[in-house]
């Protein structure tokens, strides 16, 4: 008899994991990274590396992060390198996987993207997955959580930040919102912040995102915030305290403002509720300080009650998991 394998995945701008029926789980960075030339190839003896290894390998390769702006772009690149890398999540996360073995997945993906994408995404799963499930991925957070009654979930991602109401039944496209100004618009904006006042220091995108990830807030208070930087090759040390603040103020504002706006366009009857029940996920979720910051801009709306989810990294492939072991057999795609 064959056996059945279920599978949450999430598919992030950035990263994406899997969590298995086997209780398995890992993620990888969403990039695929093509050979260059024929030298990189032969040095790399590979047609293609995925996630870490295409990073440490930056500059041999040709790198395609496919979901950059929370949709998979409409070429074939973009589709080949999200297949890939869900090949990579369902073969490491299901090693014990048969032949004939089935294998039915959740995947949560960036509101826009399940709306956009959905059927090229079913598509894609052709030859690994048996049967599919496209969610939009605060729906899967709120699955993790058992949050069906009224929330709000704020994922704070790489490429978007979504929001989405959720009411004890499948949202519908007015329950959700989604904003650019996420983790890469905030790596923009302190990489512009540095040069602007210290306009000859060195930068890379690792550079800046390890700086955010450390010492990034946007409480009242902080302690001084000095990081070393190369000009010109000499390091030396940069005091970053106050425009590191006022670059995450930039993130955390425009959410405060959409948070204020879905909980305003809901019933009025359950507004209170939806205000004292805001969960925000999402790697941008472990801003500093970034809960307060939106439970101080309801204050004005009657106050609010703002937490972060524990497991920032694998709630949403967690709760696809669970979607895809409950979800009764109309909701399934059948590849
Ligand atoms: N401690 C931290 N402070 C601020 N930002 C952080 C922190 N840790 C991670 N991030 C940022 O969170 C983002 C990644 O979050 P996440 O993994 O949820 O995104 P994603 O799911 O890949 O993207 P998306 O949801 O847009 O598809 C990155 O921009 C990362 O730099
Ligand atoms: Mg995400």
């Amino acid at each position: 008899m064959p056996d059945i394998y279920y599978a949450g995945i999430d598919l992030g701008t950035s990263r994406s994991s899997i969590t298995t029926s086997t209780g398995k789980r890992l993620s990888v960075e969403t990039c695929v990274g093509y050979p260059k030339d024929v030298i990189a190839k032969k040095r790399l003896q590979k047609d293609y590396l995925l996630g870490g290894d295409a990073l440490d390998n930056r500059l041999a390769v040709n790198l395609v992060w496919p979901l950059a702006e929370g949709v998979i772009r409409d070429d074939e690149q973009a589709l080949q390198a999200t297949a890939l890398i869900l090949r990579h999540l369902i073969e490491v996360g299901l090693p014990e996987k048969q032949e004939d073995d089935q294998v039915y997945a959740a995947i949560g993906v960036p509101a826009q993207a399940s709306i956009v994408n959905k059927k090229a995404l079913i598509d894609l799963c052709e030859g690994f997955i048996d049967k599919v499930l496209i969610v939009s991925e605060p729906f899967a957070v709120a699955y993790a959580n058992d949050r069906f009654d009224e929330c709000l979930i704020v994922d704070i991602g790489a490429g978007t930040t979504d929001l989405c109401r959720i009411h004890g039944t499948l949202p519908e496209p007015e329950d959700q919102l989604t904003l650019k100004t996420a983790g890469n618009f905030l790596d923009a904006e302190i990489t512009k912040a540095i040069h602007a006042k210290y306009p000859d220091v060195q930068l890379s995108a690792r550079i800046i995102r390890t700086i955010k990830e450390k010492y990034g807030y946007v409480s009242e208070t902080a302690d001084p915030v000095k990081v070393t930087l190369n000009t010109q090759g000499i390091p030396q040390e940069y005091d970053i305290t106050q425009l590191l603040r006022e670059c995450c103020l930039s993130l955390a504002n425009p959410i405060s403002k959409a948070v204020q706006q879905l909980v305003g366009s809901f019933d009025p009857d359950f507004q209170e509720r939806l205000r004292q029940n805001i969960l925000l996920a999402g790697g941008g979720s472990r801003l500093k300080g970034i809960d307060l910051a939106i439970e101080k801009s309801l204050q004005a709306y009657g106050g609010g009650r703002v937490e972060c989810v524990q497991d920032a990294e694998y709630c949403g492939s967690t709760g696809a998991l669970k979607m895809s072991m409950e979800m009764p057999a109309e909701y399934w795609e059948r590849i």
